[in-house]
This record gives structure tokens, C-alpha cells and sequence, in this order.
């Protein structure tokens, strides 16, 4: 607790007992006193959310208070009546009709005024995926899965490249706009975007990654980022709501092919 702030704030409050104050400005010097204290008396500082929540408890407090007791609704109540009725007080009744909204609009042109600044950290690329995911209520063991179609490669290769084939057209119904004809990150969309979509020519992509990590990344794009990879946000779409589970199997078979890539292997547990 800050003592300088408290202290003088607890006495004020004491102080208030042997004045007659009227209730209005004793409940006013009250609201103030518990506000002070709370923002100001405490070390280390509240959050403001807590702040708030007090300060909504004290008012209503306060309210409760003034409204239990004929004798005190009268006097606010007379109070009020001449501060909005009577000419002496209106000089005063301008100056916070004038002052209220001005203070307000301040406050809110500080607060959209802020500059904006690069975040402090920086965004991790590739996340460690979860354990397990989704698909569509189904669930899946990251850990352990693997491309359904990928021993077809050596036991059937015709079969092979009727996947490779149905992964080709996914590719370019859904990821050529800005994943680009070449696979480079530079399709048509691609410069709206920060961060750039992925070049998969590049060797750092999904050269040395598993195909399942590759499944989880089309899956759930970019909202199923961890927070590590904010605070941009990635405009890769979750396939998931558009592409079937076999579909992106394929297309992953297919960004290998294009690319001449081969995925990281799946690591043996010794
Ligand atoms: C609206 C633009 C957009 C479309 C369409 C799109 N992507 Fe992406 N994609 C991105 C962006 C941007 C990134 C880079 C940020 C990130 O990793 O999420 C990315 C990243 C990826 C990655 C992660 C690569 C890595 O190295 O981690 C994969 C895999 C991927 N996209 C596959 C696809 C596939 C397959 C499709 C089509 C089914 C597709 N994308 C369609 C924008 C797009």
C-alpha cells in the first residue's frame, strides 16, 4: 500500500463526519476517496478490470445508501431540483454541460491517437502442432499419422498418380491465388498479405517438415495458430470447412511432387 495516498484519503473520510456535509458531496467525497485509494494507494497498481469492478460495487453501494432513507432522497432530491431549476446555478450547469463531453472526446481521441508500433516479439514461423486434432469431430493422432496415400507411391503407382492428380486440381481451385503457379508465395493475392503466403520452393518450408504437420497447418490454417505465431495474423484459410480430409492428403502429395521436395520423415522413438 502507497501510505502518502491512503492515509490522507482515510482521514479526509474521518474528517467528513464532523463537517454537515450535504449528502450529495458526502457521497461524492466518498466515490472519490475509495476511487483514489484503489487506483493510486495500491502497490503494485490493480488492473483497471478490477478497478472497474470495485468502483461498480462502491456505486452501488453508495446509491443504496442514499436511496434507504426518505429523509436523505429528499435532500438530493431538493438539491437537484434547484441546481437544474434556479438561474444562480447556471453558469454551472453549462460549464458541465460544456466540460462533460469535452473531457470525454478527449479521452477517446487519446485513445485512438496511439501509435502504432511493431510488436515486441517476433512470430515463430512454424509452431510446434498439437498432439491431436480434430477434423470434423473426427479425431486425429498427429503423432502418429501419416499421408494414407503415400505407400501407393511404391505398391500402386497409378493409384499414386490419380492422387497426385485429384491433389493437382485442389491445388489450383483453392491455393494457386496466393500460393502462385509456381508454387512460390507470390500468387495474385499474395501481396495483400502479411505475412506473405509460404513459397514452397523454398527448402525451409515443407522440405523439412512431416506430412502431418502439413495436414494440421491446411486443416486449421491460420485461426488454428498457436499464440507464438501472432501477432500477425495469417490469412491462410482453415481448409477444413471446404476440402474433404482425403483431398488434402492429395494435395499434399501434390505440393511434393510440384516442388521436388521430399517430407521430413517420420523420426524412429529409439
Ligand atoms: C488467402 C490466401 C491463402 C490461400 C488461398 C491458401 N493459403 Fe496457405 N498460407 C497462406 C499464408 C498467408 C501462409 C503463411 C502464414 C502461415 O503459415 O499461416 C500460408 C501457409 C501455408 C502452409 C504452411 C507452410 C509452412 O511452411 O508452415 C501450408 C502448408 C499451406 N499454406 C498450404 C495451403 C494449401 C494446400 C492451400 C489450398 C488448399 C492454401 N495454403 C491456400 C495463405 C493462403
Amino acid at each position: 500500500m502507497n501510505l502518502w495516498v491512503c492515509i490522507p484519503a482515510v482521514l479526509a473520510l474521518i474528517g467528513l463526519r464532523f463537517l454537515k456535509t450535504h449528502i450529495l458531496g458526502w457521497l461524492a467525497a466518498w466515490w472519490i476517496c475509495v476511487f483514489v485509494i484503489l487506483k493510486f494507494g495500491m502497490v503494485p497498481p490493480m488492473p483497471s478490470s478490477i478497478i472497474g469492478l470495485y468502483v461498480a460495487i462502491l456505486t452501488s453501494v453508495l446509491l443504496l445508501y442514499l436511496t434507504s432513507d426518505t429523509e436523505r432522497m429528499s435532500q438530493a432530491g431538493n438539491f437537484l431540483m434547484r441546481f437544474f431549476g434556479e438561474r444562480k446555478f447556471a453558469p454551472y450547469l453549462w460549464t458541465a454541460a460544456v466540460l462533460i463531453p469535452l473531457l470525454a472526446g478527449t479521452n477517446a481521441y487519446l485513445a485512438a491517437s496511439k501509435e502504432v508500433e511493431a510488436p515486441a516479439s517476433g512470430r515463430t514461423i512454424h509452431p510446434a502442432p498439437p498432439g491431436e486434432m480434430t477434423f470434423k469431430g473426427k479425431k486425429i493422432d498427429l503423432i502418429k499419422a501419416s499421408n494414407p496415400f503415400r505407400e501407393l507411391e511404391t505398391k500402386d503407382p497409378t493409384a499414386f498418380e490419380t492422387h497426385v492428380a485429384a491433389g493437382r486440381k485442389v491445388y489450383y481451385q483453392n491455393c494457386v491465388f496466393c500460393h502462385g503457379d509456381n508454387m512460390e508465395g507470390d500468387g495474385i493475392f499474395a501481396y495483400g498479405y502479411d505475412p506473405l503466403p509460404a513459397n514452397f520452393q523454398d527448402p525451409t518450408t515443407i522440405g523439412m517438415l512431416q506430412e502431418s504437420y502439413l495436414f494440421w497447418r491446411i486443416a486449421k490454417g491460420g485461426p488454428g495458430l498457436p499464440e507464438e505465431s501472432t501477432p500477425w495474423s495469417s490469412a491462410m484459410p482453415a481448409w477444413e470447412k471446404f476440402v474433404s480430409e482425403d483431398d488434402i492428403w492429395n494435395v499434399i502429395l501434390f505440393l511434393y511432387r510440384f516442388t521436388g521436395q521430399k517430407p521430413r520423415a517420420q523420426e524412429k522413438a529409439e
